[in-house]
Parts: structure tokens; C-alpha cells; sequence
């Protein structure tokens, strides 16, 4: 049965490259889910891009000397680069600054403000005296109004732990430049979220395989909905499609109102680009699916946020209405969320350089460490410390040793004793229960990755691993010279249980994949990769940027046992994995010491 299977990954905001943290939330789990439902017979769209807007990247270009739409543009390609190196299967890896973006999110707002689900209101806002931008309330120090502490924010104060708003802070300053913000009135656009309560209340109810942490988290922020700000006081950020807004120099939409609606803009622009501009709607239909990955501090964007702007384009809030331009669009069926990858106990932080770049991380240690590293030992339900002596022990007891060693012994046995895959004759007992086990690994494994279980399906997957390299020790094939039938029997179902755990472990490791099928004889891609296109913007023809995308329907790799063929000529096997030297566990590399 074959569902159409919508990815929406998080957009890394374009403000740097990314580093490991980054990419343990949103990137790897989304990729290894999706190569799974591909290879499990789904059609998947896999969509995401930068994210360009707001105070973040206007934040950034001060600091770099750059425009907004400079600074968007240069880390939009490191952001490409560093994703397609990881093997990140995107079939569009796009940014918010396109024509079509800016297009699908007016359309959007416009169903949202007709059926009534937009309020405008005015508060006073801080602005920046030097630049005239607002500046949000995090952005804003003082002392606390309740406790006196010096260095509370705008939006609370992390000693007595009391919401605030910036315009009670004694003595309040700007954390960019330290400037006194001025306090002035001014109309924002807010989405009406209360007019949500029930019916989010209802669709969550019934939300019963998510994470429990998600769940429960976005159930309690349900009893205190209040109307939430969707502009700002900006000049940065897709224009309101409104008289008397649309041309207003410093009104735009908030950078996570526009972000949000980039699932859908994303999956708009992967249809213009195939030639079938409908082609989109199969993954937006109710019937579809759409599972949504992310680091934890983005859940309530996605569980309550998201499904409110769709719910009231819909015309299906507490307050009905009519579907907008897109029609009726389906909710999450699933928010995917992960913890943080922490270093010695504390976010990744770039600012105290406590950073791994997934960049150096890939020019070092290449996609397939990492990826694993992360599948089975990384923040899937709480935070979680790397460590570069778990990466060590990780790659070279489970990696190397393991499962590079399997391919390796069984594919030199066959080579160096038949030079081709050997004929199996009778099966003992002990052939049949490891081929029974491996086969069975299809079912728990396939299960767990469908309900992104990630350290589960990995390690069963593992498990299989070593039930064959437990086996090639008890049968010892290599003692068997004077038995060539009996030692080509063990051989053969060695090799056959190396191709079920290699497509068992594709979704995690799919380079290695590619080269352990190629080792076993095969031809032709088994596990497809991302490349990078030069496009033109297919509305602002005087712009390009670089995109993902793939060939993924063309790849070998399902989910099944595959018999393989006897015969097939078998050359000397090389490495699958170096091992790293122990050393590593104690310093890190140079370009990321431990503190002594
Ligand atoms: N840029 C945000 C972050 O890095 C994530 C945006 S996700 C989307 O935290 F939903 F807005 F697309
Ligand atoms: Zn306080």
C-alpha cells in the first residue's frame, strides 16, 4: 500500500554553517525516515531551505558588514553544501527569499484574513534608535522590575523566572549595540489563536502516536491561547499584501509566519520545477501524510502555530470559513522533534566555541560516522552529550569492527575461495535460523523507522550484524578446506545476510550502502544522493540560487530480502570504514580540542 508521504524538514535559519547540534535535530532523522518510506514503496517529498528572514539574519549581516539578502545568499549556499555532503535525500532544498515563496505566503494570509482569523491591534513595540528596526524582546537587557537582577530580558528574567515585557525592565539596553530602545506605538497583524482552541484541542486528541513530550507539551500550551503577532516593525521579511501595509517600508511579516507557510511554498515550487505545477496537491491532500522534523524549541511552530494558519485557510478554525487558494490542506500527521545534541552538558555554541561544523566533521570523518553516530546514540528523547570518545568507540566497535569486518571476511572468503558468489547446497539449522533472523529484521526494523524510532531500528539492525559475525565463528568456513561444499554453503549465507543487513542499514548509512552492493557484485546506484542544481528564480528571472534535489525514484534500494545470485563474479573487497585512532577519544581533532 503506498501512501504519498510529505518530509517537512526544518529551515535552518541562513545566519552561518551548521554544526553538529543543528543537524542531529532536524537533518539526519528526516533523511534516514524518508530513505525508509521510499524504499518501503511510499512516494516521499522531501522539502525545506533556507530560512532568510527576520531579526536573526538582519542580526548577522551587521555583524558581517552584509546586506540581509547578502548575507542569506552566501550562507544559504554553505547551508546547501553542508546538507548535501551529510547525503540529505531533499527533492527540493529551496530558500524563503524566492518570487514563489513570497506569492504562496500572501496567498495564504489573504484566506486567513477573509475568514476572519487576522487581528489588528497596537502595542508598543521597541524600536533601535540608530537603525529603526524593532528590536524583539529577547534582544533587550535590564535590571527586573521583581528581583533586581541586572541581566534579566525582555520576555522574562532568568532569576526570579517572571515573564516580562521589555517595557518594564529598569534601565533597558539593547544586547546588539547597547543602545537605549525607544517605545513607540504601533499596529501589528495578529492570528487570532485563541479562535483555534477547539478544534487544535480536538485534532491533538486524536494525535495519539507522537512523542509523548510533544504531545504533552503542545496539550498544555492549548488552556492559555493568546493572540500571537504575525508582523513586525521591519525591512526584512516578505511585504503584507494589504492597502496601506503592502508598501509600508518597515511592516513585513514575522520571520516564523513566513518560514512555516515555506512547507507548503517548498512543495509548490518542487511542482513548478517538474513541469506538473499540480503535482504538489497528492501530498497535501487529507489523505497524504506530512511528518515534520525538528530540534524541541520549534515544536509549538509546528504542533500548534502551523496547524492553526492551516486550519484557518481551511476555513475550519472555531470560526469556520471558507478553503483559500490552496484548497484543503492537510495537518501533521506526525511533529517529530528531538532533544538537544549538547557538548560537556551545554548547548552547541558558537559564541563560546564550544562548535563542531558539520563541515570539517565531513572532510574528517565523512557523511556515514556521523549519520550513524547520531541514529544511535544521539538526542532522539533527551538531551545528549557528544563526546568524541563515544564517536570513537561507536565507529570503530560498531562500524569498523562489526560491520565493516563482516562485508570484508565474507566478500575475501568468496573472492579469494570461488572469485564469484558460491553455490549454497543442503542448509544446516544454523544457516536457516540466521537467514530467518535477518529476514524477520525486516518487519521491527522497517516498524520502528516508520514510527522514527531511530535507536531502536538501528540497533536491531545491528543485531544482525552480529548474529553473522557470531555465526562465520562458530562455522569457521576458513577451516573447511577439505569441505568445499560446506564451507561455499556458509559462505553463500554469509553473503546473503551482508546484502539483507545492508539494505537493513541503507536509511542510516546510505553511502556505505552503495558501496557494500557494489561490493556483493551489483551495478547501478542502490542508494541515490543529492546534488546541488544552479536555478533561475521561476518568478524573479534575475535571480539563482542553488538548489537540492535527486533522482531518488530511481535508486535500487527496497525494503526486502533480496536472493542473490549465484555466480556473480566477486573482486578483492576494500575497507568500509578506517578505523580512528583511540587517541582521538581523548584530544578531539585539532580544529575542535577538549578542554583540558
Ligand atoms: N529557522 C528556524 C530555526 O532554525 C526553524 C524554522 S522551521 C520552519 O530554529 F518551520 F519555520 F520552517
Ligand atoms: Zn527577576
Amino acid at each position: 500500500m503506498s501512501t504519498p508521504v510529505l518530509t517537512a524538514v526544518a529551515w535552518p535559519y541562513a545566519n552561518g554553517p551548521r554544526h553538529i547540534g543543528h543537524v542531529s535535530g532536524f537533518g539526519v532523522p528526516s533523511d534516514v525516515f524518508s530513505r525508509y518510506m521510499r524504499m518501503a514503496g511510499h512516494r516521499v517529498l522531501m522539502v525545506s531551505g533556507t530560512d532568510e528572514h527576520g531579526t536573526p539574519i538582519s542580526v548577522q549581516a551587521d555583524k558581517e558588514n552584509l546586506t540581509a539578502r547578502e548575507l542569506a545568499d552566501k550562507y544559504n549556499r554553505v547551508i546547501a553544501e553542508d546538507l548535501q555532503g551529510l547525503g540529505l535525500s531533499y527533492d527540493l532544498f529551496t530558500r524563503t527569499t524566492t518570487g514563489n515563496h513570497y506569492k504562496v505566503v500572501q496567498d495564504l494570509f489573504m484566506a486567513l484574513w477573509r475568514n476572519g482569523y487576522i487581528v489588528p491591534k497596537t502595542q508598543m513595540g521597541a524600536i533601535s534608535p540608530s537603525t529603526g528596526r524593532t528590536l524583539p524582546d529577547r534582544y533587550i537587557e535590564g535590571t527586573c522590575p521583581i528581583c533586581g537582577y541586572d541581566g534579566a530580558r525582555g520576555d522574562q528574567c532568568d532569576n526570579c523566572g517572571n515573564q516580562l515585557d521589555p517595557a518594564d525592565l529598569i534601565n533597558p539596553k539593547s544586547r546588539i549595540n547597547g543602545e537605549t530602545p525607544k517605545f513607540v506605538e504601533t499596529e501589528h497583524l495578529f492570528l487570532d489563536l485563541p479562535a483555534f482552541t477547539e478544534t487544535l484541542g480536538s485534532w491533538l486528541s486524536t494525535r495519539t502516536e507522537w512523542r509523548p513530550n510533544v504531545l504533552k507539551f503542545s496539550q498544555n500550551l492549548l488552556d492559555d491561547l493568546r493572540p500571537r503577532a504575525m508582523t513586525r516593525d521591519l525591512d526584512w521579511g516578505v511585504p503584507v499584501p494589504l492597502d496601506g501595509w503592502r508598501d509600508a517600508p518597515m511592516k513585513r511579516f514575522y520571520v516564523w509566519f513566513d518560514a512555516v507557510i515555506g512547507y507548503l511554498s517548498a512543495s509548490v515550487e518542487w511542482a513548478r520545477r517538474t513541469g506538473d505545477a499540480d503535482a504538489w496537491k497528492e501530498f497535501w491532500t487529507p489523505d497524504a501524510q506530512g511528518y515534520y522534523f525538528m530540534g524541541k524549541d520549534n515544536i509549538v511552530f509546528h504542533s500548534l502555530i502551523w496547524p492553526a494558519l492551516l486550519l484557518g485557510q481551511n476555513g475550519a478554525g472555531d470560526k469556520g470559513g471558507e478553503p483559500g487558494a490552496f484548497g484543503t490542506l492537510n495537518l501533521p500527521t506526525e511533529v517529530v522533534s528531538s532533544e538537544f545534541l549538547t557538548m560537556s552538558g551545554s548547548k552547541f555554541s558558537t559564541s563560546r566555541g564550544t562548535v563542531i561544523y558539520v563541515r570539517d566533521f565531513l572532510r574528517d570523518f565523512g557523511p556515514d560516522t556521523l549519520r550513524y553516530f547520531i541514529s544511535v546514540a544521539g538526542p532522539e528523547n533527551q538531551d545528549t552529550d557528544f563526546t568524541w570518545e563515544e564517536f570513537v568507540r561507536r565507529t570503530n566497535f560498531e562500524l569498523a569492527n562489526e560491520w565493516g569486518n563482516l562485508v570484508n571476511r565474507s566478500v575475501s572468503m568468496a573472492h579469494k575461495n570461488v572469485g564469484a558468489i558460491p553455490t549454497p547446497t543442503a542448509l544446516t539449522g544454523e544457516d536457516i535460523a540466521l537467514r530467518e533472523q535477518a529476514r524477520a529484521a525486516f518487519g521491527v526494523v522497517g516498524d520502528n523507522l516508520r514510527r522514527s524510532r531511530f535507536k531502536a531500528a538501528a540497533s536491531e539492525a545491528m543485531r544482525v550484524v552480529s548474529a553473522a559475525n557470531k555465526y562465520l565463528s562458530d562455522q569457521e568456513p576458513w577451516k573447511r578446506k577439505d569441505d568445499p561444499e560446506r564451507r561455499d554453503t556458509i559462505l553463500h549465507t554469509a553473503l546473503q545476510v551482508v546484502s539483507d543487513a545492508n539494505t537493513l542499514l541503507t536509511p542510516f548509512l546510505p553511502h556505505a550502502a552503495q558501496k557494500v552492493h557494489e561490493a556483493l557484485g551489483g551495478t547501478g546506484v542502490w542508494s541515490a544522493q543529492p546534488r546541488i542544481d544552479e536555478v533561475t528564480d521561476l518568478d524573479v528571472p534575475e535571480r539563482a540560487y542553488p538548489i537540492l534535489t535527486g533522482d531518488y525514484a530511481a535508486e535500487q534500494a527496497k525494503w526486502e530480502s533480496v536472493d542473490i545470485e549465484v555466480g556473480r563474479p566477486l573482486a578483492k573487497p576494500s575497507p568500509l570504514f578506517a578505523k580512528l585512532d583511540a587517541e582521538l577519544g581523548d584530544t578531539g581533532p585539532e580544529w575542535a580540542p577538549i578542554a583540558p
